[in-house]
Parts: structure tokens; C-alpha cells; sequence
């Protein structure tokens, strides 16, 4: 009798062991995979991007949650084996993330977590400045110009223009810094316009600088050459030689009088 009873009790038992079991077969989910549907974790702001989130073990229905750093997003249930497809809109800086995807068969039952994604921001660069250091230089100087755009993803790509030529190679800066060519002024086509053009991996964001002339030194006057000497700047610098010769001839004369002077003194 009582060795029954013992019996009857580990049977008991033995049949609960067996239910628990199954309910954990049922409750076997994998962590479930989180990865983004277009398969770039480059964003620009507005983007719509979706999301994909399963647990490959799991047996439907599941019910997958999106949460990013950590509250919930959003939530849906699956009656089938395919990924719960998330959609989401980045329309802040906070949006890029760092998400990550729950799935469970029931809110009772605890779930699992899959990886968590970060999305990359990826801003447009601002207008470049172009500068240099020397503003007047002496034919046959070396002078050097800087290109730099203050915001904008990295990399950014930099191409260098004389005129509307491109001075070859485009230099592309990993790091936050100026692209910087080196220039030989060897004749006046030299001290033309020169201008930079900056782009980076945000679309259709190309930009240009503003112009930037070497001034020639070493006259008179400031000459300010384009690619070749506009009109303009060619009576600039006659009227300066016509109106030095004048001064010259009333200084000559001036100094003659009082040469005279002194003379008849
Ligand atoms: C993004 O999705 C929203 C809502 O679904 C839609 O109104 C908008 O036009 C979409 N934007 C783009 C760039 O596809
Ligand atoms: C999804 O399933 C959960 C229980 O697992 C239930 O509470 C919830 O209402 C369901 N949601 C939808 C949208 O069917
Ligand atoms: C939720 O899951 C637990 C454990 O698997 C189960 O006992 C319970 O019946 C389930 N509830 C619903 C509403 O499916
Ligand atoms: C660069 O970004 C900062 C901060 O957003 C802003 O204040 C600054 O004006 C920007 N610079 C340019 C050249 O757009
Ligand atoms: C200018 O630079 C070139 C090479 O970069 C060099 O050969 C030349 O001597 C330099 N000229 C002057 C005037 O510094
Ligand atoms: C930037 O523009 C150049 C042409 O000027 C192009 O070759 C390059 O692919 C562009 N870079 C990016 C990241 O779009
Ligand atoms: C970029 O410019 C090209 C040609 O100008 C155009 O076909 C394309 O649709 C533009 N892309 C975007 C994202 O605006
Ligand atoms: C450079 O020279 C050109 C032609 O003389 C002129 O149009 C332009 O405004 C000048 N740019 C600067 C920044 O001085």
C-alpha cells in the first residue's frame, strides 16, 4: 500500500515533469535576429527605414516588440513563420537608435532579446571655405590653399578648381581637417580664381566654396589678375601709370622751380 501510494506519487510527478517539458519545447525561442531590410545602417534625416526582427526556432504565433533604448516602439503578433517588419521614420538625432527586438509567445511567458542596432547619422557637409594664408605673392612663390567644410559626415571628399579646371587628384579626408594643395605661381594665369568643391556619402550633396585670387605684389598699385587681364583691369593700371606720369611732370617741374630758386638764391 504504501509502496503504491509511492508509486501513484512519483507518477504524479513524473506526468508533471512531463507537462513542464512541453510547455518549455513551446517556450524553445531563439533570440531573434534584428537587422535592417535595405541592409545599410547609413541614414539621413527623414529616411524611412524597416526593420526586420525573428527568432528562427520560434513556432507562431510569436509576438515580436520593437524598443529603442529600451521602451517600447511598437508591437505585433505573427501567425506565421516570417519576420515581424518594423518601419520607422528618422526624424531626429535620437532616432538612430539603439534599437532592439523582443520575441515571446506571450506577455506571461519571459521572451527573448535579439542584437541591438544603431543606426549612422549621415549629415551633409556645409559650404567650404577656401582660404590661404598669403593673399599678395610674388610670381614664382609656392603657395598653399585650404579647403575645409566645418560639418558633414566624414569622409569628406575634396577636388580643388582654377577657374573651371579641376586640379587633379581629389583629396579625401578621413579625419576633420583641411584638404591643403600646394601651388607653384609661375605665370599671371596663375593668380586666376580658384575655387573647392567638397562632397561626402549624403546624396546628390556636392558643394563649392567661395573664390579665392592671389593678388600679384611687388607693384604700385594692387593688380588683380583673372585667367587673363579683364579690361577693366587694364584701365585700372593705365590710369594709374597716365595719372604717375602727370604727378611725375608737376613734381619734376616742382622741384625744378625750386632748384631755380635755390639756384638764383
Ligand atoms: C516615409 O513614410 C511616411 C509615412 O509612411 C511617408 O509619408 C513618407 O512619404 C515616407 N518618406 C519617404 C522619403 O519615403
Ligand atoms: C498579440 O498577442 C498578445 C498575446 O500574446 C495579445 O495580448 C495582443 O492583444 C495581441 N495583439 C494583437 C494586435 O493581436
Ligand atoms: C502564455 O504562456 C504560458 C507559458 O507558456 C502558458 O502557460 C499560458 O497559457 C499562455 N497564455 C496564453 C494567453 O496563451
Ligand atoms: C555647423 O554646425 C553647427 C552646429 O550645428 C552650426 O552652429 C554651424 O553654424 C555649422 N556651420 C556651418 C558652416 O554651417
Ligand atoms: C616651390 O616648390 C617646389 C616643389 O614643391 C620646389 O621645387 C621649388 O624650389 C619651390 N620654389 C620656391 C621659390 O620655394
Ligand atoms: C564626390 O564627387 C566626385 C566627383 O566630383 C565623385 O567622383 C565621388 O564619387 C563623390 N563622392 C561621393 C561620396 O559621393
Ligand atoms: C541625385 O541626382 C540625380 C541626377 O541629378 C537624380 O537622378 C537622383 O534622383 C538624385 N537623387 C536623390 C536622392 O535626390
Ligand atoms: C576674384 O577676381 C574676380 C575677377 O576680377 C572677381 O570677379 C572676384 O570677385 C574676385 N574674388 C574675390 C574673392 O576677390
Amino acid at each position: 500500500m504504501f509502496f503504491l501510494t509511492i508509486l501513484l506519487f512519483s507518477y504524479t510527478q513524473m506526468s508533471q515533469q512531463i507537462q513542464k517539458t512541453t510547455a518549455n519545447a513551446k517556450e524553445m525561442l531563439s533570440n531573434p535576429k534584428l537587422v535592417p531590410v535595405q541592409g545599410t545602417l547609413n541614414v539621413v534625416m527623414k529616411q524611412n527605414v524597416t526593420l526586420s526582427c525573428l527568432s528562427q526556432a520560434g513556432s507562431p504565433p510569436v509576438r515580436y516588440t520593437l524598443f529603442k533604448h529600451n521602451q517600447q516602439v511598437s508591437a505585433v503578433n505573427r501567425s506565421d513563420s516570417t519576420p515581424a517588419l518594423f518601419t520607422l521614420t528618422i526624424s531626429s538625432a535620437s532616432d538612430v537608435g539603439e534599437y532592439k527586438c523582443k520575441a515571446e509567445y506571450n506577455s506571461s511567458s519571459g521572451g527573448k532579446y535579439s542584437n541591438s542596432l544603431t543606426f549612422t547619422l549621415i549629415e551633409p557637409i556645409s559650404k567650404p571655405v577656401l582660404s590661404s594664408p598669403t593673399s599678395q605673392a610674388k610670381k614664382g612663390q609656392n603657395v598653399t590653399l585650404s579647403c575645409f567644410s566645418e560639418n558633414g559626415s566624414l569622409p569628406i571628399t575634396y577636388l580643388f578648381f582654377k577657374g573651371k579646371q579641376s586640379i587633379p587628384p581629389q583629396k579625401t579626408m578621413q579625419k576633420r581637417e583641411a584638404a591643403v594643395i600646394f601651388l607653384f605661381l609661375d605665370s599671371l594665369s596663375d593668380f586666376g580664381t580658384y575655387k573647392c568643391k567638397a562632397n561626402n556619402s549624403f546624396p546628390n550633396n556636392s558643394k563649392y566654396s567661395n573664390s579665392f585670387n592671389f593678388t600679384l605684389a611687388g607693384m604700385n598699385e594692387k593688380v588683380t589678375t583673372v585667367d587673363k587681364l579683364g579690361s577693366h583691369n587694364i584701365q585700372n593700371v593705365l590710369t594709374m601709370q597716365v595719372f604717375s606720369q602727370i604727378f611725375c611732370l608737376w613734381c619734376s617741374n616742382y622741384n625744378f622751380l625750386n632748384f631755380k630758386k635755390k639756384l638764383k638764391f
